[in-house]
């Protein structure tokens, strides 16, 4: 990863582990933490909320990412996706599109977990050609 956010790796998977502590996951038990860092260098906390309404569930990276908008934070330099599952675990379809929104196309997405594991892709790899703010201007 850039050296500028190396420093903010440890402690970025650190508050993902501690955000999937806190997801609601009783449906499907699959407990997703993660946590960006933002341009003014905060680390910023999301997990995954379910519903008895299955389709209302909201993943951990997009409550994440809208947590950091309510903090005042629009620029995004790394997500970090934490979850205790053996497979690294990517980011889903309209989590990679919300992801596209707000951290540019070279910046980081990094899954990890509990063994310590990491699995590092780029915005633009997950999401290639993705339609974002600028295919609005003119
Ligand atoms: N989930 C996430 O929060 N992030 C992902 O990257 C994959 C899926 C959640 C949604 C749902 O609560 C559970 O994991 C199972 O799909």
């Amino acid at each position: 990863m850039p050296t500028q956010n190396n420093t903010h790796l440890q402690a970025l998977k650190d508050a993902a582990k501690l955000a999937a502590s806190n997801a609601y996951a009783p449906y499907s038990n699959f407990q997703v933490g993660a946590a960006v860092l933002t341009a003014n260098e905060k680390i910023v906390k999301g997990c995954n909320v379910e519903n008895a309404s299955y389709g209302l569930t909201t993943c951990a990276e997009r409550n994440c990412i809208a947590q950091a908008v309510v903090e005042g934070e629009q620029k995004l330099k790394t997500i970090v996706i934490y979850t205790e599952q053996e497979k690294l675990t990517p980011p889903c379809g309209a989590c990679r599109q919300v992801i596209a929104e707000f951290l540019t196309a070279d910046a980081e997405v990094i899954s990890t977990n509990h063994l310590e594991q990491t699995k590092v892709w780029s915005v633009s790899e997950l999401l290639p050609d993705a339609f974002t703010p600028q295919d609005l201007l003119e």
